[in-house]
């Protein structure tokens, strides 16, 4: 039986990763369904989604995994970095941990995945710039030190989420 879907050029997969609680699940639902929850639950496990994105003249299928930010409610690292061709390296903007934490993050995944990895760090919950503990520069100069690419964004108010995926997808080759 054809399953696979006809219409989709490449499959790509990326993950997302960071701290507990930092907007990762809400992220990723805002950008495969325009969904977004303000009681949403941690995350247990793995977790992925897929939408089809238009890079040029080709369709790619982007298949995004999603895993907890809990170390006990992990699933084996190895398996959900395997093959992970792009990356969102994920913090708050409001927890200044989240945002020191991102050092280990980057290096288990440099450790679990390819060089080529297109990684793209972001500062999440724009939309609460009154409880801001980490200015947007700060993020922008980690970035420009570690190569990545960065923005901030909001997956309640719906900012830059769209921007912080497709600049992953569209980097990938
Ligand atoms: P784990 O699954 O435990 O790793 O957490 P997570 O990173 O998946 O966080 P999740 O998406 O579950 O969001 C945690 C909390 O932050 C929830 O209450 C969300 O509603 C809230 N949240 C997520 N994104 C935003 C945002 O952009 N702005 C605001 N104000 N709240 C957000
Ligand atoms: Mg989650």
């Amino acid at each position: 039986e054809e399953s696979y879907d006809e219409e989709c050029d490449y499959l790509f997969k990326a993950v997302l990763i960071g701290d507990s609680a930092v907007g990762k699940s809400n992220l990723l639902s805002r950008f495969s369904r325009d969904e977004f929850r303000l009681d949403s639950k941690p995350t247990i496990g793995v977790d992925f989604a897929y939408r089809n994105v238009r890079v040029g003249d080709k369709t790619i299928k982007a298949q995004i995994w999603d895993t907890a930010g809990q170390e006990r409610f992990r699933a084996i690292t190895s398996s959900y970095y395997r093959g992970a061709l792009g990356a969102l390296l994920i913090y708050d903007i409001t927890r200044r941990i989240t945002f020191k934490n991102i050092e280990k993050w980057l290096s288990e995944l440099r450790g679990f995945s390819s060089p080529e990895t297109v990684v793209v760090l972001v500062g999440n919950k724009s939309d609460l710039g009154q409880s801001r503990e980490v200015e947007e520069e700060e993020g922008k100069t980690l970035a420009e030190s570690e190569g990545l690419y960065f923005l901030e964004t909001s997956a309640l108010e719906n900012q830059n989420v769209e921007e912080a995926f497709l600049s992953m997808i569209g980097r990938i080759h």
